[in-house]
């Protein structure tokens, strides 16, 4: 899909905003619910249904919108709910969420990897496929503009420099869909590498042809159902390595107040690099689109991001040291006013 911010703001009439104010206009109804109990009125919330149907009458044939049992109206129910203990999810869908056939399915969807496709421009619709969506819709704007996407594309592109050399061992882990090595026309055929993927939600094993458009194991991907403590404390995965990816997935290690499961898990990938292998990961920061994604989108996960990038860096430089870890290279992400996380690359020294 090609989606230009240019051709984003232009259909939709979004112009990049103050992300604080942007963010807290839906989070502050959103927090009045959750710890005051403040309930939408009914009124609001069924006005989110007769405008999504509205515009879908005005966009879709009915075999599209599907308004019947096999569409909104089977989810609607449980949307229903949602929104009226959510002021902040009912605002959103009253500004701008309901001129999409994404938004809504989005929201109901919750977090999972496959939602994460969302920001290379595919999602499920109403319908229940998963589509490539076009230009005008809705969740282009999110696709191009949303911050945490940005900071997505960023580090998808930061790790695909370093493998970009052929014939790599590499592990990645909490892979989702390996969006390097599907995207920007990342050349996977012809680097030859040999990938394990270790993925712990199985709804990511149903969707892989689907997304890959191929077999990933054509491209030298092989997926391995499992939680990466498995594949780390098996000795038959140590010092096989040259690349270990963990993008996405240090946030969900992070204890308020310690640095234990960070140092622990980083201490267990570095056992399964050879020795000057890399291990390339990210950790997020607190930012205020990814607490109205989090709170107000249905992203309820156990992820915790840090306060701000430079607090993140310290807790990485101190982890690595614990770990028996060098840090090469720290890159803030640089395209976002308000950072939504650090990419890091680290070392196994050469002499343990
Ligand atoms: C934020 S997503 C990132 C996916 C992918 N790496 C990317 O960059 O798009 C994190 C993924 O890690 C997986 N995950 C979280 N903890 C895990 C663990 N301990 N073992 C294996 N997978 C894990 C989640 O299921 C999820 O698919």
């Amino acid at each position: 899909m090609e989606v230009s911010p240019e051709a984003a703001m232009v259909n939709h009439g979004f112009f990049p905003k103050d992300p604080w104010k942007d963010a807290w206009q839906f989070i502050l109804p959103t927090l009045a619910s959750k710890l005051l109990g403040r309930k939408t009125p009914w009124d609001q919330v069924d006005e989110v249904r007769t405008l999504l149907e509205l515009y879908l009458k005005t966009v879709d044939t009915p075999e599209q919108y599907r308004l019947d049992e096999a569409g909104i109206e089977k989810t609607w129910p449980r949307m229903r709910e949602m929104l009226r203990h959510n002021r902040g999810m009912t605002k959103l869908m009253l500004d701008h969420g309901h001129q999409s056939r994404i938004v809504y399915p989005y929201i109901l969807q919750g977090a999972q990897a496959i939602s994460l496709e969302v920001f290379f421009g595919r999602a499920f619709d109403l319908t229940g496929e998963f589509v490539a969506f076009p230009i005008n819709e809705m969740a282009a704007y999110y696709a191009v503009w949303e911050p945490i996407g940005v900071f997505i594309r960023e580090r998808v592109a930061y790790a695909q420099f370093l493998l970009s050399r052929p014939h790599l061992k590499v592990l990645t882990c909490g892979a989702g869909f390996c969006p390097e090595y599907r995207l920007n026309g990342f050349p996977a055929r012809a680097l030859q590498h040999n990938v394990i993927a270790v993925e712990e939600d199985e709804r990511v094993f149903d969707h892989l042809n689907l997304v890959y458009g191929c077999d990933p194991k054509e491209l030298g991907i092989t997926y391995l159902l499992s939680r990466v403590e498995n594949v780390y404390c098996n000795p038959l995965y140590h010092n096989k390595f040259d690349v270990v990816m963990a993008q996405g997935l240090l946030s969900y290690y992070r204890d308020i107040g310690s640095n234990r499961r960070t140092v622990e898990l980083l201490a267990g990938l570095k056992q399964l690099l050879k020795p000057g292998g890399r291990l390339v990961c990210d950790l997020q920061a607190m930012e205020p689109t990814l607490i109205r994604c989090a709170e107000c989108m249905g992203w309820q996960s156990k992820l915790l991001p840090d306060w701000t990038a430079k607090s993140a860096i310290r807790r990485m430089k101190k982890a690595c040291q614990k770990a028996g870890l060098v840090l090469t290279d720290i890159k803030v992400d640089s395209r976002n006013r308000t950072p939504c996380g650090v990419m890091f690359t680290l070392q196994r020294p050469e002499k343990a």
